[in-house]
Parts: structure tokens; C-alpha cells; sequence
């Protein structure tokens, strides 16, 4: 008699306690839902100048999921000429804060108050600003030419960039004028944000001769990283990428970050031109998007050999296609500067898998892959 009692007290408890249990399972699933459902996705690609980024930027770009713009910081920079690149970072970081998050308000600080979407740099560029909400040239399934975009989709209503950006899962944003990873913590550790790198590197020895063909188009830039314009400027801006995206790779992936986890790719320029559509693959992988027929075709077509022209057209700014194009530098470049640089880039060469030459016989030999393998991962 006492011992039924008994059993029956026990199950009564604990079938409370099951009950309550079940309750706070609820409740801490409710709460996750409403806290952990981010609106968008956010991809920075981070790079250099004449790294292949317009490149990486457009096969972004393209996806019809995208709304993309490139080099949003320029107006940073541009505007306040006569700083630095250290004291703008954090200007920079709040402009790209609010582009993800489709406020465009904080361009009041850059633009002029009567603009439209075409006042921001390299609008034309983008897909995202040449189709619906702001233009009916194209479709978000078109693969976009920007000299027709220029001419028709110029001067839509400002207020129509954020409306097309809100429109779209993914937010991409391409910068050259990041130095520092810790500058990005507040907005990599932001649930809210849902923000991914994509941080892209190419040998510095071609970086150097692609921009020795652009010095006077980078000669703001220049300044603004070496502050002084004399004739050692050239390598002290290369200096400063090499050594910035060293630490930059370093400290993605040293691990002791712990909101950077399965938020951070490297892309090495010459791995996505040998192997195009593995490496598209993989970067949509990462950023949760699917390849589409049209765009995989795309890619065939501007990444095939003798393309050259087809694809210039295509973005002015970038860089040429090809396995022969990532090469170039080899013809172009003295021994004299190709050592210097590498005397300059040595240890983020040898980092990031870029064998160092050491004649100009090896120069000239273009048997000899200048290319090697990265023993480290490439995610983090
Ligand atoms: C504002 O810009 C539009 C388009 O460029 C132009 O037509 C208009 O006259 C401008 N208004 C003012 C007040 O400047
Ligand atoms: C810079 O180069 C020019 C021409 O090559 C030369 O005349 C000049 O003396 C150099 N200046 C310095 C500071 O080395
Ligand atoms: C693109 O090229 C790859 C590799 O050459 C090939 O397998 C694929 O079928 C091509 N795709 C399209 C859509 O042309
Ligand atoms: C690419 O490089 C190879 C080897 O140097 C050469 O034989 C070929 O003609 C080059 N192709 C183009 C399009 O320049």
C-alpha cells in the first residue's frame, strides 16, 4: 500500500519535471529562432589592388541571388585624401557595416545630397543596379554588360540602391582597402551580420607589374598607404600588402578566434584561373549559393584561352584571363625588380606557396611552375 504510494509520488515528479524540462526546450528553441535567423548573407571579399578581384567580385555579381558593389570604401578614401590608410580603416569598417545592412544613409557623409544610384563608384558593375527595382534593362538571371548599363539605368533615384539591395539573400562587397583583420571583429562577431571573408591572393610579382602599367590610376592610393610619393613608393605599397595579408591569413587561421570559425576562405588567384569551376564551386559552397547553368557557362567562356579581349571588354578594370595572363609578369618584369619584390615579399611568399626565382634562366623557363602547393588549410 505505502509502496504504490510511493512510485505513484515519484512518477508525479517526474513527470513534472519532464513537463518543465519540455518547457524551457521551447522556450530556448523559441528564442533561438527569433534571434538566429539572419535576413541575409554577408560575403567581403578581401583583396589587393590587381589581384583578380574585380574578377572574383563579378562571379558574384552575376548570381541572381546577389546584390553586389565593389569598392563601396572608395568614397572613403577619396574623400579624405590627405589621412591615411590606418586611421580610415574604421571608417571604412562603419560604411561597410551599413552597406550590409542595405543603409545607404551612411553615403549622405561621401555623395552630394541630390544623387543617384550612378554617383557610386563602379555602379555600372553591378547587375544589382542595371535590373529591377532600379532599371528594367536587364534581369536578375542576365549576365550584364556594363556599357549598356551606363547608358541606360544612369541617374535612378538614390533611395531605389537600398531597395534592390533588401531584395536580394546575399550581400557582396569587394575591398581593396582592408589592412587589418581585427578591424572587421566587431562586425564578424555581429549574429546579426552573418558575415563571411573571402580573402584573395595573388603573387606579389604580378601584382607588382599590373600595377607598374597603373601607377598614375593608383597614385591616390599609393599616397594614402605610403604617404610620400618618391621613387621607392611602389615597393613600399607592395611591402604593405604583403605583409598585411600575411597577417591577415595568419590570424584567420591561428584558430584562437573563435567567431571566425567557418567564416573565412583563401583563394589564391592562380588556383580560380587554372581551375575555374572548382574553385567557383567551392566559394558558393562556402557562401550558399548555387551554380547556375548560364553562370557556368559564363565562366568557361570569359576564363577560355585567347579570350583575352572578350573578357577585357567585359570588366575594364580587371585583370586579363588565363593561365598565360597570371604569367605575364615573367616577360615584363626585370630580374632586378622580380628580386627586389621577392626580397621585399619573401616570407609571404614562401607562406602563401609562390616559389621565389633564383636566376633569370628560371625566369625565362616557363616549364618551371612558379605555383606550389599550400600545406595549410584553406578554411578555417
Ligand atoms: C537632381 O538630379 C537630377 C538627376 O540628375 C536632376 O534632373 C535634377 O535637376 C537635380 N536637382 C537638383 C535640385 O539639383
Ligand atoms: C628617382 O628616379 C629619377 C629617374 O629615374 C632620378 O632622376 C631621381 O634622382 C630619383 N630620385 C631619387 C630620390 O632616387
Ligand atoms: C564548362 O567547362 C567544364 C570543364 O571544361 C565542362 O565540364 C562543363 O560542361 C562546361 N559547362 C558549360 C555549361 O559549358
Ligand atoms: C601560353 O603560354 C604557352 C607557353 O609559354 C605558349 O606556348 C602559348 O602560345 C601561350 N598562349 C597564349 C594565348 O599566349
Amino acid at each position: 500500500m505505502r509502496r504504490s504510494s510511493f512510485w505513484k509520488g515519484t512518477t508525479a515528479i517526474i513527470l513534472i519535471q519532464t513537463l518543465i524540462l519540455i518547457f524551457l526546450l521551447q522556450l530556448r528553441d523559441d528564442s533561438k529562432c527569433s534571434k538566429e535567423k539572419p535576413e541575409q548573407i554577408h560575403i567581403l571579399i578581401i583583396s589587393s589592388w590587381r589581384s583578380g578581384s574585380s574578377f572574383v567580385g563579378q562571379i558574384f555579381n552575376q548570381h541572381p541571388q546577389v546584390f553586389y558593389l565593389m569598392e563601396p570604401a572608395w568614397h572613403v578614401w577619396m574623400s579624405l585624401r590627405r589621412s591615411n590608410a590606418k586611421v580610415l580603416q574604421m571608417a571604412v569598417r562603419d560604411l561597410l557595416r551599413s552597406v550590409f545592412l542595405c543603409d545607404m544613409s551612411v553615403y549622405d557623409a561621401y555623395l552630394h545630397t541630390n544623387k543617384s544610384n550612378s554617383n557610386l563608384f563602379m555602379w555600372e558593375v553591378s547587375r544589382a543596379l542595371c535590373s529591377p527595382p532600379v532599371c528594367n534593362l536587364f534581369q536578375h538571371t542576365d549576365i550584364i554588360k556594363e556599357v549598356g548599363c551606363k547608358l541606360v539605368c544612369k541617374n535612378q533615384p538614390f533611395h531605389k540602391v537600398r531597395e534592390a539591395c533588401k531584395s536580394y539573400s546575399h550581400v557582396v562587397l569587394k575591398e581593396v582597402r582592408i589592412f587589418h583583420l581585427n578591424a572587421l571583429y566587431p562586425l564578424l562577431s555581429d549574429p546579426s551580420l552573418n558575415l563571411k571573408i573571402i580573402h584573395l591572393v595573388r603573387d606579389p610579382r604580378a601584382v607588382f607589374s599590373s600595377r607598374a602599367r597603373t601607377t598614375r590610376l593608383l597614385s591616390a592610393d599609393s599616397w594614402l598607404i605610403a604617404n610620400s610619393f618618391n621613387n621607392n613608393t611602389e615597393y613600399t605599397v607592395i611591402k604593405e600588402v604583403c605583409r598585411s595579408h600575411k597577417k591577415i591569413y595568419e590570424t584567420a587561421t591561428e584558430g584562437t578566434i573563435s567567431f571566425l570559425k567557418d567564416r573565412y576562405m583563401l583563394l589564391r588567384y592562380e588556383d580560380l584561373v587554372k581551375d575555374p569551376i572548382t574553385k567557383v564551386k567551392e566559394m558558393y559552397n562556402f557562401a550558399g549559393l548555387g551554380l547556375t547553368p548560364v553562370i557556368e557557362a559564363w565562366i568557361n567562356e570569359t576564363t577560355k584561352e585567347n579570350n583575352a579581349i572578350k573578357y577585357n571588354a567585359v570588366f575594364r578594370t580587371g585583370p586579363r584571363n588565363a593561365v598565360n595572363v597570371s604569367q605575364a609578369w615573367r616577360n615584363t618584369l626585370s630580374f632586378e625588380k622580380i628580386e627586389e619584390v621577392q626580397n621585399i615579399c619573401k616570407e609571404s611568399m614562401e607562406h602563401f606557396g609562390y616559389r621565389l626565382l633564383e636566376s633569370e634562366n628560371e625566369q625565362k623557363l616557363m616549364s618551371l611552375d612558379v605555383l606550389l602547393p599550400m600545406n595549410h588549410s584553406f578554411k578555417v
